[in-house]
Formats: structure tokens, sequence, C-alpha cells
């Protein structure tokens, strides 16, 4: 059926080309972390230096938590949005002082994390933990709104909701981590906002909205 499909062909599709990206040489949670937040306004591309030179200035959890913020936002600098630093920092030193300084292995605590929302706790939980819960950010629900052919407005609170739901319902068993990220792979090399690239897509067959020649015109977003 069209679900198991699409699971198995996106999870088979990313293992054999998935890229070789520094947060993805273990599975450590502060590093998933720390590239997640990284990754949220800031290209692959652009992220990898920034990251690279940020986990070597600030190896570890308590390294981050210790540190002068001054020296945080310096590492920074030139990847903007800067609250996002700053509540990574937050984020770090509530880790120590709860938690030891070990990321929980727990979805509320991470969720309570400053600085960490739904996309983000579902990230850290799926690839870190390999705990299968969503990570769904605009990538996701452009992907899926195209091979479901969903034409509810993603930028609606229940839109996203209900995607959550599906993309929960997708995780094959024991994958959550390589699923999540074979979905945000899928949204940001081929099932581009623009002009997707549909010929190597490897859900093409049963993607709904190419089916209908209306992969351009999905998702549906209002208000900016
Ligand atoms: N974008 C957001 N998270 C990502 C990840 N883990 N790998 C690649 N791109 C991403």
């Amino acid at each position: 059926e069209a679900k198991v499909y699409f699971s198995r062909e996106l999870l088979t599709w990313y293992r054999r080309i998935k890229r070789d990206l520094p947060w993805r040489m273990n599975q450590d949670p502060y590093r998933v972390w720390v590239s997640e937040i990284m990754l949220q306004q800031t290209r692959v591309d652009t992220v990898i230096p920034y990251y690279e030179r940020f986990m070597n200035k600030f190896p570890t959890v308590r390294a981050l938590a210790e540190a002068p913020e001054p020296e945080v936002l310096k590492c920074w600098e030139g990847l903007g949005y800067y609250s996002r630093a700053r509540n990574l920092q937050a984020g770090a030193r509530e880790v120590v002082e709860r938690y030891g300084g070990v990321v929980p292995d727990d979805k509320a605590a991470v969720a309570g994390l400053k600085g960490v929302g739904p996309y983000t706790t579902g990230a850290i939980m799926s690839i870190a933990f390999n705990r299968p819960e969503p990570a769904v950010d605009g990538n996701v629900m452009r992907v899926l709104s195209r091979y479901f052919c969903l034409e509810d407005d993603i930028a609606k609170p229940a839109t996203r909701v209900g995607i959550e739901k599906l993309a929960g319902s997708l995780i094959p068993e024991g994958a959550a981590g390589d699923f999540n990220q074979a979905l945000m792979e899928l949204g940001a090399l081929v099932c581009t906002p623009k002009a997707p690239s549909c010929l190597p897509c490897p859900v093409m067959e049963h993607c709904e909205a190419r089916l209908a020649g209306r992969e351009t015109e999905l998702p549906i977003k209002t208000k900016a």
C-alpha cells in the first residue's frame, strides 16, 4: 500500500545516497541537538564549517554550559539568529543542572529545554535515541503534502498536527532516525519548493501530487 511503499523506498534510498555530514558521525545527543538548532534557519553547506568549529570549541554539554556567553556568540557569528545560540547555551546549562550534563532519553524532558520546540524534540529523540517520534519541519510538510496530495493549509497549526500524526505512522520499525533524516534529505535535495526533480525521486511512482500533475501547487500555504 502507498504508505508502506513510501517508508520502505525512502529509507532504502536514504541509506544508499546519504551525505557524510559531520553530525552523522555518531548519535551523540548533544551533537544532534547543536546540528538541529543550526540547521533550523541555515542551509547545510553553510552550517558545516560553523558546526565543526563550534564542536571543537564546545565539545560537550558541560563545555558549552560553562563557557562565557560572549564566546558562544562569537563562535556563532555569521550564522545569525543569535537567540538560537543564547537558548542553546541556556538549554545546556539546564541539562547540567537538572540532568548531570547528560541529555535525557525522555521526550518531555527534552521538549522542556530552552529553545527546543516540537521539531527539535522529534529530531533529537529519533536521531539520537531512535525513538519513533516525528520531526516535522517545512521540508517534511512539503514532501508529505505532495506525496499524499494534502490540500490543507500548512500555515495552520491543525494541519501541522495532522501531518505529525501521519509522519509518525510512517516511521519504519527501529529506523526512526534514518527515516526522519530521509524525509529531510528528500525535501532538501529532490522534493524542492520551486522545481522538484521528480525523476530521481524514490517515491515518484505513487506520489499523488505528481500523478495529478500538481506537484508545484502543493503544499498550500496562506499567510507568510
Ligand atoms: N536539516 C535539518 N536536520 C537535518 C539533518 N539532520 N540532516 C540534514 N539536514 C537537516
